[in-house]
């Protein structure tokens, strides 16, 4: 049912922590399951994501995701961080099963609030980023992957 990948970055997740006086913190959750993701980020004066670490409480999946937008996110400029979608982060797993698909939105949108936070503070707008939703419960359309 899952992709080796999956089991590896479940079992073993990638920066799992938090990180004191960051530069942006977003935290996400998910009306239908309860699951909630926070994503903190280290961020230089390039823009650069120096460090970034995840807290997770939800299920494998969410676990996996998380760690694996970390692992895509980090050393890219918070521009190339937004095209870290819960696409790429799925492929990057070698796909999820469908029921699951909604999991990998979580982190995308923790991303999102992170990046949001880090702009708000340091009053700058980041080109094609959208205030993000912190209920995602019910705009997820399953069917559309
Ligand atoms: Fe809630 Fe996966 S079941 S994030």
């Amino acid at each position: 049912m899952y992709s080796e990948k999956v089991i590896d970055h479940f079992t073993n997740p990638r920066n799992v922590g938090e990180i004191e006086n960051a530069s942006g913190v977003g935290t996400v959750g998910n009306a239908k399951c309860g699951d909630i993701m926070r994503i903190y980020f280290d961020i230089d004066e390039n823009q650069v994501i120096r460090d970034v670490k995840f807290k997770t409480f939800g299920c494998g999946a969410a676990v996996a995701t998380s760690s694996m937008a970390t692992e895509l996110v980090k050393g890219k400029t918070v521009n190339e961080a937004l095209e870290v979608t819960n696409k790429a982060v799925m492929e990057a797993l070698d796909g999820l099963p469908p029921v699951k698909v909604h999991c990998s939105l979580l982190a995308e949108q923790a991303i999102h609030a992170a990046l949001w936070d880090y702009a708000e503070k340091n009053g700058i707008v980041i080109e094609g980023l959208e205030k993000p939703v912190t209920d995602i419960g019910e705009t997820v359309e399953e069917e559309e992957y």
